[in-house]
């Protein structure tokens, strides 16, 4: 401890001495509102839109499952997106000290947000490692068999390592050097690749009406509560809320940067990119379809490495030429989000433990190489039928991704919600604990200014998140241990231990925060050294 004090002190010198020698070093952050929506939105756009929601649009009755997800944005997206970036403006600090400025007993959802956020990066990298594969391999003479390349750990290895490191050169670079830069150039990208997919996938011809039709025709009799819950959480994860990304990109902006009028152009983006892909990919795989008489698979990664391989094959030429532009879009979806999935921790391990930010990028990159090689070794077993490291039917991957969606984001996004509504402000009258309108006018004051929603979203966020949330959870963590299989629900072992863990970690989460981080000074945005122009 001593030790750390004394490196804090020379480091705080260190600071002032820079501070004299240079008046004009910049400030720490985005250095305009487009590129903080960019860069929020180039981390909510990801493997989720492109791979998970159409995979489970597909299971869940289609427009039916469409039509929860985005009523599940416009009533809990926004409202929650809001407060996690204001969270963040308001400390202009990592997620730790965010949490700890509402009430000194809450920083450890800090803890349990950064968890959610490097849990996620663990099997973020191997999928990641996956879409560089595919895009390098779209002009060899055949496919890539996915089964095969997912067994050949040494392969799966080393592109999740040249996605990671590809992530970590933008992130070493700075917010504003590297991270809003690569936003700025790569998310109109994404933008311009994707609308012209859209377009080609649309001419396809035959089957491309049955695809159509079964994105846009909802069957409610598919949905029921399993998907109006998977909608929910797909668009929690989808947002990228209750992991902290939002927050951490929120302390990287000031007075200047609108948060309404933000967050509704990135969850606009986030869900027109989401829609889109619908319609490249039930074309696709129903124009393939008609044409062979074969029927793709669909189900999670399949969907996206087995089967549109297939439908691109039998594009000829052009088919190749697709290929690369359809998987170097994912890699750049996919590549902005871990980018934001790793700032969590770093700006965590710069603030906290003054890492300079290469350092913490090292240290963060070599962690999450070592976790995503058993993950990969996993996914690989899983595809071909090898029992290690696999558990009940569950790859690594899935453990990971079962314990962040149905445990870690659930308890982030409900303290979000608590913190908002109920924490944040302590009115000396009681009676104003419960009025929202106090609340809204309080918000206001501190510059969160939606105009007339002000109230609208405090009266949501006060009253309603947290009870939707809070059914969300419990009938998530239900459907956990209880699955609903052909044989109408039973209990499942694996689901209880799988939140068992999940419920674990959080408890480990609280136990460190006390012992460990309550009375330090976690740092703020203020404490990273940054390098002159
Ligand atoms: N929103 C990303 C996706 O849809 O793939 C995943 C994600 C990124 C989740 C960042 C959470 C997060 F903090």
């Amino acid at each position: 401890m001593i030790y750390h004090k004394n490196t804090n002190i020379r480091y705080r010198l260190k600071i002032v001495i820079r501070y004299i020698m240079k008046p004009m070093e910049k400030k720490n952050g985005f250095s305009s509102g487009i590129g903080f929506i960019l860069a929020t939105a180039g981390g909510s756009v990801g493997l989720g839109n492109l791979c998970s929601f159409p995979s489970k649009t597909q299971e869940n009755g289609g427009a039916a499952f469409v039509f929860v997800y985005i009523i599940s944005v416009i009533l809990l997206g926004l409202v929650l997106s809001i407060a996690e970036i204001f969270l963040g403006r308001r400390a202009k600090a990592n997620n730790v000290t965010a949490y700890q400025k509402v009430r000194k007993g809450l920083g450890w959802v800090g803890l349990v947000a950064m968890m959610g956020a490097i849990s996620i990066a663990f099997y973020y990298v191997v999928i990641g490692g996956f879409t560089v594969k595919y895009t390098l391999n779209s002009f060899a003479t055949t496919p890539t068999e996915l089964n095969a390349f997912a067994g050949n750990v040494g392969e799966v290895i080393l592109y999740s390592a040249i996605f990671l490191i590809l992530a970590i050169v933008i992130i070493s670079a700075g917010v504003k050097k590297g991270i809003e830069k690569a936003s700025i150039i790569l998310m109109p990208t994404l933008i311009v690749i994707l609308i012209g997919i859209v377009i080609y996938c649309l001419c396809l011809g035959p089957g491309v009406g049955d695809g159509l039709s079964f994105y846009l025709k909802p069957d409610f009799s598919k949905l029921g509560a399993k998907g109006i819950l998977s909608a929910m959480s797909q668009a929690f994860f989808s947002l990228s809320i209750g992991c902290g990304a939002l927050l951490t990109y929120g302390s990287y902006t000031g007075k200047e940067v609108n948060i309404g009028k933000s967050v509704i152009w990135i969850a606009f983006f986030d869900t027109f990119v989401a829609l889109l892909a619908g319609f490249i990919i039930f074309p696709a795989i129903y124009h393939y379809q008609a044409v062979t008489g074969e029927i793709l698979q669909s189900e999670g990664l399949f969907l996206l490495f087995q089967s549109m391989p297939l439908v691109f094959n039998t594009l000829g030429a052009g088919g190749q030429v697709l290929s690369f532009l359809f998987f170097g879009m994912v890699s750049i979806a996919a590549i902005t989000s871990l980018i934001s999935l790793v700032e969590v921790v770093a700006q965590y391990a710069i603030q906290r433990f003054r890492f300079s930010r290469k350092k913490a990028c090292i240290f963060i990159a070599l962690i999450t190489l070592l976790v995503s090689i058993p993950i990969g070794i996993s996914i690989g077993n899983d595809m071909n039928g090898r029992p290690a490291l696999v558990f009940d039917g569950n790859s690594l991957s899935d453990v990971f991704d079962r314990i962040v969606t149905s445990v870690l984001i659930p308890v982030g996004a409900l303290f979000v919600s608590l913190c908002f509504g109920w924490f944040i402000y302590k009115p000396e009258n009681k009676k104003d604990l419960f009025d929202f309108k106090y609340l809204g006018r309080k918000f206001q004051e501190e510059g969160l200014n939606l105009g007339k929603a002000n109230y609208v979203f405090a009266f949501m966020i006060k009253y309603i998140a947290p009870i939707l949330i809070l059914i969300i959870d419990i009938v998530g963590l239900l459907d956990n241990i209880f699955p609903n299989g052909t044989s109408g629900r039973t209990f499942s072992l694996s689901g209880l231990i799988i939140i068992l863990i999940g419920i674990a970690i959080v408890a480990i989460l609280i136990g460190i925060y006390f012992i460990f981080l309550k009375n330090k000074d976690n740092g703020t945005n203020e404490d990273e050294i940054l390098e002159a122009s």
